[in-house]
């Protein structure tokens, strides 16, 4: 049976995106997209869930039995205080994007570290063991990719923010994980030229702000791996001015698919399809 939406039937399983605002979300045109191509009986749809009704939303999760949700902006934080049980990743990065019903135990999980490292991975073929990582940003998604990559064994890590202190806490929070340190970006000359990977998760650059780039494009080198969290636009001024560099470059819709194929394959079991994820997220774009 073929789960999209026209054609549900009585044993059709529930899925779906919390958010506010939602409506742009790509989340039930993907999702949807995989439980075709896979032959899984699911629906997924959108729902504008306003803050003060985020609990009775999330009871709704438990009374209609639905599989799965994913928790999107502002509720990623707050929606943790509704679950049953946080997934260490999750509790780390102190956010969650996607729940997971096992029998009426709401599980949260955080997908968008582990997605964002599958597509670094798959697209660019860097091996991260033993490199050497500058983080550009501190915030939430900073959190959750220096917490995946500081799982793959990288030799140093530095945070590199605007506001230092919030890069020194970071650097702090992941010590146990990796070798790491905080800085603020006018700091950044001092450790030029060891690094293989640089990653911007700020938000400088996103459209409509075009010009703009995270930090100075002399910086770059030849041979670094420059990996941008943005994917409006796919390719941001900055990735254009690395390529031109010869540097390798990885834009930020493959973490947007991947965070979605980690969550399809926590709720189904089955791989997957990633690559028609990504086929249909990019002509809804283009
Ligand atoms: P997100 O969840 O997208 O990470 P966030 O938690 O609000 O959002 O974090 C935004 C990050 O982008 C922060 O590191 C912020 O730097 P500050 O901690 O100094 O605020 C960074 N950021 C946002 N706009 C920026 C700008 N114009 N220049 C430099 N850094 C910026």
């Amino acid at each position: 049976l073929n789960g999209d939406q026209g054609r549900m039937d009585s044993n059709t399983v529930l899925y779906g995106v919390f958010g506010d605002p939602v409506r742009h979300s790509r989340s039930p045109l993907m999702l949807n997209c995989a439980f075709r191509e896979t032959g899984v009986n699911g629906a997924y749809a959108a729902f504008h869930v306003k803050p003060d009704e985020l609990e009775a939303a999330v009871l709704g999760i438990r009374a209609l039995g639905f599989r799965g949700v994913n928790v999107t902006i502002p509720h990623k934080v707050n929606v943790m205080a509704y679950l049953d049980e946080i997934d260490e990743g999750a509790r780390f990065i102190g956010a969650v994007n996607t729940i997971v019903n096992e029998s009426g135990r709401l599980i949260g999980y955080n997908t968008d570290g582990i997605g964002y490292v599958r597509s670094l991975k798959e697209e660019t073929g860097i091996r991260l063991e033993g490199s050497n990582i500058v983080i550009i940003g501190a915030g939430g998604a900073a959190k959750g990719v220096a917490y995946a990559l500081a799982k793959e064994n990288p030799r140093h890590m530095y945070i590199v923010n605007r506001t230092a202190d919030k890069a020194a806490q970071l650097a702090q929070n992941l010590y146990p994980l990796v070798s790491s340190e905080g800085m603020g970006l006018d700091q950044l000359e001092n450790i030029k030229g060891k690094i293989d990977l640089v990653v911007n998760t700020t938000s400088v650059g996103m459209h409509p702000n075009l010009d703009e780039v995270p930090i100075a494009l002399d910086w770059l080198q030849e041979g670094m791996t420059v990996s941008d969290l943005i994917y409006n636009p796919l390719e941001t001024r900055w990735l254009r001015e690395a390529k031109a560099a010869g540097c390798r470059t990885h834009g930020g819709l493959g973490m947007f698919i991947y965070q979605g194929a980690c969550a399809f394959e926590y709720w189904t079991g089955k791989k997957a399809p990633v690559e028609a994820m990504r086929d249909i997220v990019l002509t809804s774009l283009s």
